[in-house]
C-alpha cells in the first residue's frame, strides 16, 4: 500500500492552496554540491548505486506478449528484459555466452533469442539452446552456458531490473499502482540529451517555474506554485492541477473525478519520471551516459484502452504531441542552458527552497543511499 492521498483528498487540498494563495511547504532548505552534478568519480558511483537496487527499466505494456522483450543498456550494462512462455518476465545480461555479442538492441518478439554472430540460440528463459556445429566444442557444458540473468520484478505495471546486491528496497519500499494493466502502449521515442540526469529529473519535481518558465504553455492552462507535494518513499509525487479543476467545486464531492483537471507528476526513484496527463501516461527512462549526458526512452501509454479505435487512438496521438512539443521541450532547454550554466563555476551549490520539497527530498534520498556502495563526501 502506498502512503499517497486520495484523489478527493488531493483535490481538496488543491482547492485549499487556490484559496489561500498558497502550495504545499517543505521543511527544508537544501544545498546540493553542484560538483555532484559534474566529478566523474560520483557519477560512476551513482551508476554503482543504480545497479544495487530495483531499477525502473520499462513499462510493462512494452511486453504484453510472450517473446516480447526490451534491450537497451542500464547504469551502463546492457540488459534485455523478455516475457517468457510461462508470462513472466526476466532480465539478462545482454551478452552472447559464446563470445560476447549483443543478443538483441531496443524492442521486438522474438520465438528464441538468436546470436547474429554465430547462431547460437537460447530460449525465453534464457537456457542455452542450441549450437551449430556443436561438435566443434567438445566437452562445452551447455547447460551451464544459459543467459547470465539479473534479478527481474514485475510490479504494477513496470520492471525492474536488480544488477548487483540489493543495498535497499529503492523505488519498491513503497510503490503505487500508476499504471494499469488496460493501458495500451502508444509510441516509444527516443532522445539524447547533454544534460546530467538530475537536471532534468529536478525540472519535473517543482511546480514553482510554471508561470516564467512555460508562460505561453503550461500557464495558461495551469497554476503558478500551487503544487501537492507528496513524497514516499524514495519516490514523489507532484500535483499539476490545471484551471479548470475549479469546474469541480460544483459536483458532489464524492463524484469528483480527476481526470484532466490535473497531472500527477510521479518521479520514482532514480530514474523514471511518470506524468499522468489528460489522455496518456508518459513513461520516461532516464539513462545516464555520462556526467554530461543522457539517454532516455519514453513510453506514451494511453490512459483508457483504445482497441484498435482510430479515433481514440488521434486524441491521444494529439494529447502525446502537445505536451512533448511545448512544455516538455521548454523543460529540455532550460535544462541544457543548466547544463552550460554548471560549467560556468558561478555556483558551487544549488539552492532548493520550501517550494521545491520534491527535490529536497530526492537529494536526501541520495545521500543516504550513496554511502551504501562506498561514496564519501
Ligand atoms: S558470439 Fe554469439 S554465437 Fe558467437
Ligand atoms: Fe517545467
Amino acid at each position: 500500500m502506498s502512503s499517497l492521498l486520495s484523489d478527493l483528498d488531493v483535490i481538496d487540498r488543491v482547492f485549499e492552496h487556490i484559496d489561500r494563495n498558497s502550495t504545499d511547504l517543505g521543511e527544508d532548505v537544501w544545498y546540493e554540491p553542484t560538483k555532484n552534478y559534474s566529478c566523474p568519480e560520483r557519477f560512476q558511483a551513482e551508476m554503482k548505486l543504480f545497479r544495487h537496487i530495483p531499477l525502473p527499466f520499462c513499462p510493462s505494456a512494452a511486453l504484453p506478449k510472450v517473446g516480447d522483450y526490451v534491450a537497451r543498456d542500464a547504469a551502463g550494462v546492457p540488459i534485455i528484459a523478455i516475457r517468457g512462455e510461462d508470462g513472466v518476465v526476466r532480465a539478462f545480461r545482454n551478452a552472447c555466452r559464446h563470445r560476447g555479442m549483443k543478443m538483441a538492441d531496443g524492442h521486438g518478439c522474438a520465438k528464441a533469442l538468436v546470436c547474429g554472430y554465430h547462431g547460437w540460440a537460447y530460449k525465453l528463459d534464457g537456457r542455452l539452446d542450441y549450437i551449430p556445429d556443436a561438435h566443434g566444442f567438445p566437452g562445452f557444458d551447455k547447460e551451464k552456458h544459459g543467459l547470465v540473468p539479473v534479478t527481474a520484478a514485475e510490479r504494477h505495471g513496470l520492471v525492474f531490473v536488480t544488477q548487483e546486491e540489493p543495498v535497499s528496497d529503492g523505488p519498491l519500499a513503497d510503490y503505487p499502482e500508476v499504471l494499469k494493466p488496460h493501458q495500451e502502449l502508444v509510441s516509444i521515442r527516443e532522445f539524447d540529451f547533454e544534460m546530467n540526469w538530475k537536471l532534468f529529473a529536478e525540472a519535473g519535481m517543482e511546480g514553482y517555474h510554471i508561470k516564467v518558465g512555460h508562460p505561453k504553455t503550461f500557464y495558461p492552462y495551469g497554476f503558478d506554485n500551487l503544487n501537492v507535494v507528496e513524497p514516499f518513499g524514495p519516490n514523489s509525487r507532484v500535483t499539476f492541477p490545471f484551471r479548470r479543476i475549479e469546474k469541480l467545486r460544483d459536483v458532489p464531492r464524492e463524484e469528483r473525478k480527476i481526470d484532466g483537471k490535473l497531472t500527477y507528476a510521479y518521479q520514482i526513484f532514480p530514474n523514471l519520471l511518470m506524468a499522468k496527463l489528460s489522455r496518456h501516461t508518459t513513461v520516461q527512462f532516464a539513462e545516464p551516459v555520462s556526467p554530461s549526458r543522457t539517454k532516455y526512452t519514453n513510453y506514451y501509454i494511453s490512459n483508457d484502452p483504445i482497441d484498435g479505435d482510430a479515433a481514440a487512438l488521434a486524441e491521444v496521438k494529439k494529447d502525446i504531441d502537445y505536451v512533448s512539443d511545448t512544455g516538455v521541450a521548454e523543460d529540455r532547454d532550460i535544462t541544457m542552458e543548466i547544463q552550460k550554466g554548471l560549467a560556468s563555476g558561478a555556483n558551487e551549490h544549488f539552492v532548493y527552497g520550501h517550494f521545491e520539497a520534491a527535490i529536497v527530498h530526492f537529494h536526501k534520498v541520495m545521500n543516504e543511499l550513496m554511502p551504501k556502495v562506498g561514496w564519501e563526501e
